[in-house]
């Protein structure tokens, strides 16, 4: 007799991973895809970081534990990154290394909520957050962000949630829709959480890469927040899954315990790849060579792409995502991510997998890779709109 399964194992799939399979498959058959889809650079790690893990590697210590909290010099380098981007002191003891940010978040969700707690998130936002609460019996409740409200969270509509949220959990820039918070704008959402008792855990794994606004991070305004960031993208190092968080002294703790029991400690030859990454002077002028690449790319689909399929699409002044309205087009995203995959040939994310009410009319693209992919895709789907709509 089959055993029961937990209410909470039945979680929805991230649609891009699905996207990608499918791709995968085509692939197999010599189709050649443009991968529009995942949020992943196509860049390696920075040399610096690559030559640090092959300098480790005869070091048996690289190859043992590290304290759960993180290596010293990487929580130091974390610590010292806040004062070189925002000028804020951060004890490297507020410093939590974390496997990717996606463990962050779960952290945060266990340490700070107690099942039934209500955490806002932004709908659209990244369903990850959605999927997470579910798994540890936390309720979500949206907060509209689309273009109706310029794309950005109102205080008025979190005003209007009841009953209050426990929490909220927001990232700017944004994934998908690329919108930057203007600094004002975090900061008076960060204030009206610590006057409200909401926990604002502001998810800052897209800072650095901004095309021409200004971004500006939670702690310049509250000291109740959790930052949580990673190595994934600005870095490029998606596949080492390290992330930080920082978080106000009292959490530091019962962090701590809950990642030792969790996962002992992070990865260490990622670790020290990590540490390198962020303290390297070269590497920092080579990850900013990404960003202008992402802004190229970025221009190449705005300027190229239809404006039917583009539609009132979102302002991509953040992240490398392109967030098209293809409501001119087509009232499923899912079915029109896969005509265009098996008949353009590029692979792009269905806007459901984002927005839980008006997703079906968005499509996610993301522009991380090469410039010669976006340009090839913007012909692909710029021939098939012409030709099937
Ligand atoms: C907004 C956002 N937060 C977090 C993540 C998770 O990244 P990682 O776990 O690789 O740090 C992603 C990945 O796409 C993301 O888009």
């Amino acid at each position: 007799m089959a055993l029961k399964r937990s209410d909470r194992s039945y979680l929805a799939s991230f649609m891009v991973m699905d996207v990608m399979a499918k791709a995968a498959e085509l692939e197999e058959m010599n189709r050649s895809i443009m991968h529009l889809e995942v949020g992943q650079p196509s860049t390696g790690a920075p040399k610096a970081a690559s030559d640090a893990i092959v300098a480790a590697l005869s070091n048996p210590a690289s190859h043992g534990y590290t304290l759960s909290t993180g290596m010293t010099p990487l929580r130091r380098g974390i610590a010292r990154h806040y004062k070189r981007w925002y000028d804020l002191d951060i004890d490297p003891e507020r410093v939590m290394v974390t496997v990717g940010s996606s463990m962050g978040f779960a952290m945060a969700f266990l340490t700070c909520f107690d099942a039934g707690e209500r955490i806002a998130m932004t709908n659209p936002g990244y369903s990850a957050y959605r999927n997470l609460m579910k798994s540890v019996g936390l309720e979500c409740v949206d907060v509209p962000a689309r273009s109706a409200q310029n794309w950005v969270p109102r205080l008025e509509d979190l005003e209007a949630l009841s009953p209050r949220p426990d929490g909220l959990i927001l990232a700017s820039p944004s994934n998908p829709t690329g919108v930057v918070l203007k600094p004002e704008e975090l900061a008076a959402i960060a204030k009206w959480c610590d006057a409200n008792g909401v926990r604002l855990i502001s998810d800052e794994i897209y800072h650095g890469i901004t095309f021409g606004v200004d971004h500006s991070c939670a702690l310049e305004t509250s000291s109740s927040a959790i930052v949580v960031n990673s190595f994934s993208k600005y870095f490029s190092m998606t596949g080492h899954r390290v992330g930080w968080m920082i978080v106000p002294e009292d959490l530091v703790d019962p962090l701590d315990r809950l990642t030792q029991n969790c996962v002992i400690s992070v990865p260490t030859l990622s670790q020290i790849a990590a540490t390198a990454a962020i303290t390297d002077e070269h590497a920092l002028s080579e990850l900013a060579g990404h960003v202008d690449r992402y802004r190229i790319n970025r221009d190449i689909l705005l300027d190229h792409l239809p404006a039917k399929f583009l539609g009132n699409v979102a302002p991509a002044e953040g992240a490398f995502y392109i967030y098209a309205d293809t409501s001119a087009i087509s009232n499923d995203s899912v079915i029109l991510a896969d005509r265009l995959l098996n008949e353009a040939n590029v692979a792009t994310t269905p806007g459901a997998d984002f927005d839980t009410e008006e997703g079906h009319l968005a499509i996610r693209l993301s522009f991380a890779g090469a410039s010669e992919e976006m340009k090839q895709a913007a012909e692909n789907i710029t021939a098939w709109v012409r030709n099937n709509t």
